[in-house]
């Protein structure tokens, strides 16, 4: 047994949706993977099979794969520590998530909320079964790894409530194989909204009003120094009556790891320009060496793409007991990988 085998296991997973990951994934999720990677035994995945459940441009999705990736190292997932990998270059994944369509409700997944949002708004002609499926492919991603622990945010509950349904449901089925895993809901220390619109999550859909990790200085500033407010000009801390200011305070908080009681207390006489600009102060301090960072790896995409394929061999590894002992439990011939 090697000592990361002793380490319980996690596993997750982020879109390679964007040109860059913004400063709630960072604060959310990716600030929490960084130190998950020291405790467990860690894979995290470039969900790219999941993203092409919307259209997506070949070129610009290669291109996001390989950024998404050179930014996961970048905020500090070492890949000595860690797993990090493209999903696409798993070929397990696939092939897991086919034998657990095959377990699972046509009734259970249309239960799926998120399925019936983002479809609702796609319109029905216009999604695809693997929108329908999406799910289902999560829950190959997870148990293909037996993984114990799934870090995800608040929104991800339901589709993990499914993985471990379908884990639970095998097993009873066809006799202990998987490891049904625990959800790890990252607590959100701060909330961080949308700069323009605080009554929104800071999102990607919004980029006038979203700092992204790769953004400019100039391009972050501009955002920072544009956002929200409102007219009362004290710096205090009221998410309800004054979202704007409160929000930026939650990005100072979150970022220097700071009391909301002595950031009032700093601002105590000071105004909302002096606020913005600290702000954007402390949010460059995270992003700034994050772009730099990645800018580096750019500079040479074979070595970049040489990590990335390493990533997928251990990931490949690591998958294979899994897949060949459902094939097995599935009746399929044996040695499935030819
Ligand atoms: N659905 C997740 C999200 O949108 C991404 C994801 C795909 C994931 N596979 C996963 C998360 C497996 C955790 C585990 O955030």
């Amino acid at each position: 047994m090697t000592s990361s085998s002793q380490k319980p296991r996690i596993f997750s997973g982020i879109q390679p949706t964007a040109d860059s990951f913004h400063i709630g994934n960072l604060l959310g999720a990716l600030r929490e993977w960084v130190k998950l990677q020291e405790t467990h035994d860690s894979f995290f995945c470039v969900v790219d099979q999941h993203a092409i459940t919307i259209d997506q441009d070949p070129e610009i999705l290669r291109k996001r794969t390989l950024v998404s990736f050179a930014q996961l190292l970048a905020v500090g997932l070492d890949p000595k520590k860690c797993t990090v990998f493209a999903q696409s270059q798993v070929a397990a994944h696939s092939q897991l998530s086919w034998v657990l369509q095959c377990q699972t409700g046509f009734g259970e997944a249309s239960r799926m909320t998120q399925f019936k949002d983002k479809s609702s708004k796609a319109g029905n002609d216009r999604s695809t079964v693997g929108l329908f499926t999406y799910p289902i492919l999560q829950a190959a991603d997870i148990l293909l790894y037996q993984a114990n622990g799934v870090p995800v945010g608040e929104d991800q509950r339901q589709h993990l409530e499914l993985t471990r349904d379908l884990a639970q449901r095998f097993n009873s089925k066809f006799g202990e194989t998987f490891v049904v895993p625990e959800v790890l809901v990252v607590k959100e220390t701060s909330r961080i909204v949308d700069l323009q619109d605080p009554s929104a999550k800071m999102s990607k859909s919004s980029p006038s009003g979203c700092v992204f990790l790769l953004d400019e200085n100039k391009t972050a500033e501009k955002k920072i120094k544009s956002a929200v407010t409102d007219s009362d000009a004290v710096v205090r801390f009221d998410e309800l009556n004054k979202p704007g200011v409160s929000n930026l305070l939650a990005l100072q908080k979150a970022i220097n790891n700071t009391s909301i009681e002595s950031l009032e207390s700093e601002y105590s006489g000071r105004g909302y320009g002096d606020l913005k600009k600290e702000t954007f102060e402390v949010v460059l301090s995270v992003i700034e060496p994050i772009r730099t960072r990645v800018n580096q790896l750019l500079t040479d995409p074979a070595e970049l793409e040489s990590l990335m394929n390493k990533g997928a061999q251990k990931a490949r590894d690591a998958a294979e007991p899994t897949l060949n002992l459902v094939y097995d439990r599935i009746g399929f011939p044996a040695n499935p990988q030819g």
